[in-house]
């Protein structure tokens, strides 16, 4: 039996004979030649069908494959100094799993919406592919930064009765007798977690009913959110750019082909190491006054003015004690500026926005509860999240990595759909 191989690791077969199983790419040749770029999912790899090697009714079957055709070759492995990968392969045997129909997309350009109708093909676009890739990696990075930290992994809930980040952006849900809503993070769970494991975290999907349509806005996206006890707003800036340095350092170790296969300007990349630059709002406003932006004072930043602050960075900047007013109810305020909150966020470079909102929590029984009232939140579904204020109450802070938003700017994509497999928003709810 010929073994079974992955494009991936074809190099470690020079000279054998392997199976490829994977889906027709390309094909051109005429005459007694064929060549056909397979692409199984690790990689592309060109095999060489020539008349005289294989069975004339097989040579035959091989001229009517379509792009995307399923198949099963059969061949030799060899060097190829022109090839991408540097390996081609001889075929001897091709088996024809399936003869795909006429396959909607095709190199040719096509629109932005055809190519998300279609999402659960365009995935296989070599473009699409590497994004996917690289999410892949900086979900791997981020887990192994807290795993190796000493970091425990505590799933959140789903279904809350909890408003998190604000009541106009909830997603609510029939519960049996009650309503639930979709979870827009997990952070108020993690801080109780933080008190029984230290330092914790929680990776998943969360929920906002954005009605925006903007390139930064999805309805569902994933979040990465730390959270430690005995912990202050410092501290919790120098795990946020710590993390953040770790995934691009190991996207750039583990995910080179992919970056140049997206033309990633990666020394923009290389230049992501600590120190980040760290500035407060008023200092941000700054930059906007002399910029002549469109921004009132006091309110939170908009996409164009987060554009505007990352131009003065080539790193990821991050802006603390924004006024407690634009800010969730559990900020803990700044004990000499009450009015504004120790909170923390990091604005990607080159205009890719925020990518993390964090910052210390409110610790204080009494303020707390003030806030919550103040927020109009209904107090009794809050009695658990003031309860870890009651019960050995320690300063303690954390953070959301937004992946999508993080992937963008990775891959230097300029919109968020493409960083997630099937993205959801106000207008997209297929496939
Ligand atoms: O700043 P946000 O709202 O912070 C929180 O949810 C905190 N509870 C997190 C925490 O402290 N544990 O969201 C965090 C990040 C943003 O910086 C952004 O990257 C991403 O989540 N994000 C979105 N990404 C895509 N689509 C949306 N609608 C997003 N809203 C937030
Ligand atoms: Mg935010």
């Amino acid at each position: 039996m010929t073994q079974r191989a992955y494009i991936a690791e074809i190099s470690n077969y020079h000279g054998k004979d392997v199976k490829i199983h994977g889906w027709v790419y390309n094909k051109t040749g005429k005459g007694k030649l064929l060549f056909i770029m397979i692409r199984d999912g690790t990689g592309i790899i060109q095999a060489v069908i020539f008349k005289n090697n294989l069975k004339p009714e097989i040579f035959e079957a091989c001229q009517n494959l379509t792009q995307e055709s399923a198949i099963i070759v059969t061949g030799t492995v060899s060097e190829d100094q022109r090839a991408k990968g540097g390996y081609e392969l001889q075929a001897n045997d091709v088996e024809i799993v399936h003869i795909a129909e006429e396959y909607p997309i095709s190199p040719k350009e096509h629109g932005t919406d055809f190519l998300m109708d279609n999402r659960h093909l365009w995935l296989r676009s070599s473009k699409q592919h590497a994004v996917l890739k690289i999410r892949h990696e900086i979900i791997r990075a981020a887990r192994n930064y807290f795993d190796n930290l000493g970091f425990t992994l505590i799933d959140a809930p789903i279904f809350t009765p909890n408003a998190c980040e604000g009541t106009t952006s909830l997603f609510e849900t029939d519960y049996f007798d009650t309503k639930a809503y979709l979870t827009q993070s997990g952070q108020l769970y993690m801080e109780a977690a933080a008190m029984a494991f230290g330092k914790v975290y929680c990776f998943g999907p969360t929920f906002r009913a954005e009605k925006s349509k903007t390139r930064r806005h999805l309805t569902e996206f994933w979040m990465i959110e730390p959270e430690v006890a005995f912990c202050d707003l410092n501290q919790d800036m120098d795990l946020a750019e710590g993390m953040v340095e770790y995934i691009v350092t190991k996207v750039l170790e583990n995910r080179q082909d992919d970056l140049e296969i997206l033309e990633r300007d990666v020394s923009k990349l290389e230049n992501i190491k600590r120190p980040f630059p760290r500035i407060t709002y008023d200092e941000a406003v700054e930059f906007l006054k002399a910029a002549d932006a469109d921004f009132v004072q006091g309110d939170d930043f908009g996409a164009t003015d987060e554009t505007i602050i990352s131009e003065h960075f080539d790193k990821p900047v991050m802006i603390t004690h924004y006024p407690a007013a634009v800010k969730a109810f559990y900020m803990k305020k700044d004990p000499q500026r009450p009015e504004r909150a120790l909170c923390v966020d990091m604005i990607a470079p080159e205009g890719y926005g925020e990518i993390i909102g964090g910052g210390q929590r409110e610790d204080d029984y009494d303020t707390l509860l003030h806030d919550i009232k103040k927020h109009d939140l209904p107090e009794h579904a809050f009695q658990w999240y003031l309860d870890i204020r009651k019960y050995g109450s320690v300063p303690h802070a954390g953070f959301g990595l937004g992946i999508e938003r993080t992937v963008a700017w990775i891959c230097g994509r300029p919109h968020i759909r493409e960083t997630i497999p099937f993205p959801r928003t106000m207008y997209r709810l297929n496939p």
